[in-house]
């Protein structure tokens, strides 16, 4: 933990970065990360937040060097550890889906199936709970390019707002599972700063003004 008083959170890079940092500030939670900074403080110095890679927020949060953090359940499975979720998000929410290119079949039940994805742990386990059979090859990003090239024909993947399959040439196969956003909290931290964080929670759900 920490030494400070400062109530830590640590936010994913990337596109939920700017919706979550807007979210703070719309309830008076103002703080900027200055150039290539990975810190930043608000002015009462109430909160500090820390701007991690996404599928590392987990680590940072289990360790409670992050007493709170901010993701999707996707980040949230892979990462195999149960957190409390104090709090649903209304913004981020995505769908992990079986995509492939545009006329490309559904698999049949039972069907051997080769994959890429980032989602390894998700992908064999929603396979493996239907009885399907996979492969899994494991990409770190531009997951969409493997049924472009022919690395694989399928993969499993998050679609917002869709644009990057359509790009691409792909298409939505099976919606697999819908994603949602969660604040989450190091169950020490929390009983150590239960009322704060419960007080955040109020604030951000506008229960009180
Ligand atoms: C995610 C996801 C898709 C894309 C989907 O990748 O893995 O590639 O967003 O978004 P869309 O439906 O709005 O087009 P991300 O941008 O996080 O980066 P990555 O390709 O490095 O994984």
């Amino acid at each position: 933990m920490l030494e400070t008083n400062e109530i830590t959170v640590a936010l994913p890079k990337g596109r939920l970065e700017k919706l979550v940092q807007k979210m703070f500030a719309e309830h008076g939670i103002r703080f900027e990360f200055e150039d290539r900074k990975l810190t930043a403080c608000t002015a009462d110095k109430k909160f500090r937040f820390f701007l991690v890679k996404n599928s590392d927020l987990p680590t940072y949060v289990r360790h409670g060097i992050a007493g709170i953090g901010i993701c999707g359940d996707d980040v949230i499975y892979e990462s195999g550890t149960t957190f409390t979720k104090v709090m649903k998000l209304d913004c981020g929410n995505t769908r992990m889906c079986l995509a492939g290119k545009v006329g490309t079949p559904k698999p049949k039940p039972g069907q051997k199936l080769k994959v890429a994805s980032k989602f390894t742990r998700f992908a064999a386990d929603y396979y493996n709970s239907i009885g399907t059979p996979i492969e899994i090859v494991k990409l770190n990003g531009s997951v969409e390019l493997a049924p472009v090239l022919g690395l694989t024909d399928y993969i499993v993947d998050l679609v917002e707002t869709g644009s990057t399959l359509t790009a691409n040439n792909l298409e939505i196969i099976d919606v697999l599972k819908e994603i949602s956003v969660y604040m989450i909290v190091n169950p020490s931290y929390y009983k150590m700063r239960y009322k704060e964080i419960d007080e955040l929670v109020s604030l951000l759900r506008g229960d009180r003004r």
